[in-house]
Order: C-alpha cells, then sequence, then structure tokens
C-alpha cells in the first residue's frame, strides 16, 4: 500500500479543490492513502500541520474555490522566512527537514500542485532524491509545457463579465473605463477578456505601449461617433521608457508584488485628452469563486493523471494538456521558459481585425 503527499503552493486558483478530490479519489481506487500538506511544504515541515485525507473529506470540493490545504507563496523551502528568539527574520534552508520528514512518513511520492515557482522548488527537491509529480497551476496561463493550465478560464470569466458591465458607465457617461486585470509576464487574461468583452485598446506586458497611440485610438473612436472606451491592462503592462508598475516586494516572496499601472495609464488618458477617465482593478475577484465547467473538468483530469504518473513512477516529471491528450513532461523542461502572446497569434491578429489598439 503506497502513501502519498499532496500540497498546493504558490497563490490559489480556481480549480485546486478539483485536483485535490481527483487525487484522493483515484489513489484510494488503488488502495493508497494520501495526505495532504497544509500551506505548501508547511505539512511537511511541521507533521502537526500533516492531515489525512480520505473521500468523505473531499466529497463537496470539487465545485468550491481556493484550496482546503491552504497555500502561500511565501514558502520556498530553500529560502524560508524564519523569526528568531530577538524577533528578527531570518532567511533559512529548511528542505533537509523536509526530506526527512517525508521518508519518515513513509511517503512514496509527492504531488505538488503549483505554479513556475512551486514546480521549481518541486524539481529542486526531485534532484535530492525526492519522488515528485508536478501539475502545473496559474491563473495566468503562462507555463509553456501545457497547453492551459486550469483557473484560467474562470479568470478570464470574471474579467470579460466585469468589462461588460463597465460598458453601462462607460457609455451613460462618455467615459474611459479602464481596468487592471493580472497577468505579470503575459497578457492571457487581458487579451482574451478584452477581445471577448469588446474593449477598444488591450495592453499587455509582450507589447511596450506608446500613451499617444492609446490616445489616438480613443480620438478615433470619437470621430466615429463612438464617445466612450473601455481599455484593458494586465499588471505587467508598460508604457515606453517606463518600468514596470510594482509595490515593494516583502522578505521571503518569491515574487514581487505588481500592481498600479490601471490607475497610471488612466491618469495619462485624463491628462492627454481631458477625457472623464476612471480606473479599476479587478485584483483577487479574478482568482476566487467557483471555477467554471471547463477548469473544473481539466483539474480533476490533472489531478487523476498525477496519480497515473505516481503509479508509473514517472517521478520529476509534470502532467501538461497536449489537446486532447494528457502527457508526462519532465519538470527541468517544463520550468523553462513561459508562454507568452506571440505577435502572429491569431487572437492577436483577431483582435487587430475588429479594430482593437495594443498601443504599438
Ligand atoms: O501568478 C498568478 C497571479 O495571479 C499573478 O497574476 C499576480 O501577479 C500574482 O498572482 C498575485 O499574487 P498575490 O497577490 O498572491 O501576491
Amino acid at each position: 500500500m503506497k502513501k502519498i503527499v499532496i500540497s498546493t503552493g504558490g497563490g490559489d486558483a480556481p480549480g485546486l479543490n478539483a485536483v485535490i478530490y481527483a487525487v484522493v479519489k483515484s489513489a484510494t481506487l488503488r488502495g493508497w492513502e494520501v495526505y495532504g500538506s497544509r500551506s505548501g511544504y508547511k505539512g511537511l515541515l511541521d507533521l502537526d500541520e500533516m492531515v489525512r485525507l480520505t473521500p468523505e473529506i473531499v466529497e463537496d470540493i470539487t465545485p468550491t474555490g481556493g484550496t482546503i490545504l491552504g497555500c502561500t507563496n511565501k514558502g520556498n523551502p530553500f529560502a524560508m522566512p524564519v523569526e528568531n528568539l530577538a524577533g528578527e527574520t531570518l532567511i533559512r534552508d529548511v528542505s533537509e527537514r523536509i526530506l526527512k520528514n517525508f521518508n519518515r512518513m513513509g511517503f512514496a511520492c509527492h504531488i505538488a500542485v503549483g505554479g513556475d515557482g512551486s514546480l521549481e522548488i518541486a524539481h529542486r527537491f526531485a534532484k535530492l532524491g525526492m519522488p515528485v509529480v508536478g501539475v502545473p497551476k496559474t491563473i495566468d496561463n503562462d507555463l509553456e509545457a501545457t497547453n492551459l493550465t486550469f483557473g484560467f478560464d474562470t479568470a478570464v470569466s470574471t474579467a470579460t463579465e466585469a468589462i461588460d458591465k463597465l460598458h453601462s458607465t462607460a457609455k451613460s457617461h462618455d467615459r474611459v473605463m479602464v481596468v487592471e486585470v493580472m497577468g505579470r509576464e503575459a497578457g492571457w487574461i487581458a487579451l482574451n477578456s478584452g477581445i471577448s468583452g469588446g474593449a477598444d485598446v488591450i495592453l499587455i506586458p509582450e507589447i511596450v505601449f506608446d500613451i499617444d497611440k492609446v490616445c489616438a485610438k480613443i480620438g478615433d473612436n470619437e470621430l466615429h461617433g463612438k464617445d466612450y472606451a473601455i481599455v484593458v491592462v494586465a499588471e505587467g503592462a508598460q508604457e515606453k521608457e517606463c518600468d514596470v508598475f510594482c509595490r515593494e516586494g516583502e522578505v521571503g516572496m518569491q515574487e514581487v508584488v505588481l500592481g498600479g499601472v490601471g490607475e497610471w495609464v488612466a491618469q495619462r488618458i485624463r491628462d492627454k485628452t481631458k477625457k472623464d477617465t476612471r480606473s479599476l482593478v479587478l485584483g483577487h475577484l479574478q482568482r476566487g469563486g467557483t471555477p467554471t465547467t471547463f477548469d473544473r473538468l481539466l483539474a480533476l483530469r490533472f489531478g487523476a493523471a498525477a496519480v497515473r504518473l505516481v503509479e508509473s513512477e514517472t517521478f520529476d516529471h509534470m502532467v501538461a494538456l497536449a489537446t486532447p491528450a494528457m502527457i508526462a513532461v519532465p519538470l527541468a523542461e517544463a520550468i523553462k521558459s513561459r508562454k507568452k502572446v506571440n505577435m502572429d497569434n491569431d487572437k492577436v491578429l483577431t483582435a487587430r481585425e475588429i479594430g482593437i489598439c495594443f498601443g504599438d
């Protein structure tokens, strides 16, 4: 009888609970025991934070958002922020303790569900001898090795619904409405929701924008009798000769926190066009709520496929969608490159052909 452990690392994404459900159900069917490590590696670090997962415990979780195990983006075991007796925060490598606990529990494998950062950590553990299977997770959908990640469809649906609703105010008040969506390095959420929601301008990290081009599009709208505009901006979008907008990074965080470009763009449009311009940030609304049917199904498939990889001992690999199949990709390869929006992507071509401006 095998004993396996599952953890959810990094930020939450709709569909995490569906992965846990599928792992628990399909592992139990094989007669295995499943444990959950709370808050990423916390359960493996401190066994009091380890929970036994049974089919009864996970019975109703598939449609729920978040993760029953909790997650953290401050939990890198190779650089963990630890408070000493004097109250100072020090960075410590606690990987050895995690490996010891893993072996003490007699686990046959760790299923690590996470984005690029968490999968990189999982790969480091694999190199230290821990049998690991990865499951890709990110609402940004920016992992090259898989056609899609769960959470993305839900995030795009939420963003599209928000953009749809903004049309009322924009049109009634002749305003420019700027909406900031997530997307650190890749503009997939902005692109998909912007096209579907009827945006006039979409600004993404892959295309450095010129604010004069953005304002020219707003002016062009007016020439054609449309006195309002919707601008969708990915948080990682960058104006020509400017930096990406970020708030301070925190000690131990895997990545700095982005945000602020939406209001910056709104202010620039206000100054240059004198039009009534407002901004809003969708933020974590995009990560919340019940996963769409598409995301649930993808997450369930990822979970079941991960258990198949454990069974065949295909360790140091990640499950990936190569439509319509589930495949195994070596983790070393999976963490190598980001999936960015290419300029010859059909969605970009479509957007341009229906008159959407990218600020270039
Ligand atoms: O990677 C997913 C993501 O949603 C990014 O788009 C965003 O920059 C980041 O997570 C925000 O994470 P948090 O608010 O948890 O720091």
